[in-house]
């Protein structure tokens, strides 16, 4: 089978490291839509536009299913984006589930971008989790951007993520949800800043839902011993080098 993924930039190279490692036996493509980053603090409708965009190419390409490895455009886009194509459409949320059933009592730190924190879905995603734990929302679009440019492990992104929580006792948090999947190139940082917290991603959950979700066409297709990777990126050749590199880097570091 072939399985689409596609983000606004690097962030969903995270995904896509998880997916092959959970599902090697696949081929993926992967769209990266850096000519047109950071989607969080864009509209709805130029993020759906874009994402329509997306996946007619992937389509075209002959994937099976596709995997929104963004949650913002998850937020804009996954509901209509649902009702207008056939195959499986898998999206991403923030982990807050997750995160409230390991909390022990202490506080909660949710990072995302200002689009999906403030849109319908996560507000119902808070609602539906009613816990008593204090949640802190810091929408944190200067990551993305921080990320996209290739620096991830520099003195700024440092500086950017301690401006971000300045207003936060941070002895008194326990998790962060790393509500964007850019912010899983930060891991290593968080954790030298903040060793007493805990990190939690969707990654791993949203590859599952895409393996339940394929179950069947799976079985009919069969499998085969090892996939093929395609990146493809909208701000050209120099980009797609730039992915493959991280992507590599990505999984030297944290093992997929
Ligand atoms: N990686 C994306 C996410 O998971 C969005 C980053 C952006 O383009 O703002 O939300």
């Amino acid at each position: 089978m072939t399985i689409g993924i596609f983000d606004s930039g690097m962030g969903g190279l995270t995904v896509l490291a998880t997916a092959q490692q959970m599902m090697p036996g696949e081929n993926f493509i992967y769209y990266g839509d850096t000519a047109y980053a950071p989607y969080g603090i864009q509209s709805i409708e130029y993020i759906l536009e874009r994402s329509r965009f997306i996946c007619d190419l992937l389509l075209e390409k002959g994937v099976d299913a596709i995997v929104i490895a963004c949650n913002t455009a998850t937020s804009a886009a996954v509901k209509i984006l649902r009702k207008e194509y056939t195959i499986p459409i898998i999206g991403m949320e923030p982990a807050i589930k997750p995160a409230i059933e390991k909390n022990n009592g202490l506080g909660i730190i949710v990072m995302a971008t200002p689009l999906t924190l403030k849109e319908e879905k996560y507000r119902n995603l808070v609602n539906q989790v009613m816990t008593s734990q204090k949640i802190y929302e810091v929408p944190a679009p200067d990551i993305v951007t921080l990320v996209e440019s290739g620096m991830a492990h520099t003195f700024e992104m440092e500086e950017t993520i301690k401006k971000y929580f300045k207003e936060i006792p941070m002895e008194s948090i326990e998790s962060i949800v790393l509500g964007c999947t850019h912010f899983l190139f930060i891991k290593n940082l968080l954790k030298a800043l903040y060793p007493h917290v805990e990190l939690i991603d969707g990654n791993e959950g949203t590859i599952n839902q895409l393996k339940r979700k394929i179950r069947d066409h799976q079985k009919k297709m069969g499998f085969s011993e090892k996939g093929k990777i395609e990146i493809l990126n909208s701000a050209g050749e120099k980009m797609i080098l730039q992915s493959e590199k991280l992507l590599k880097e990505y999984i030297l570091e944290y093992g997929n």
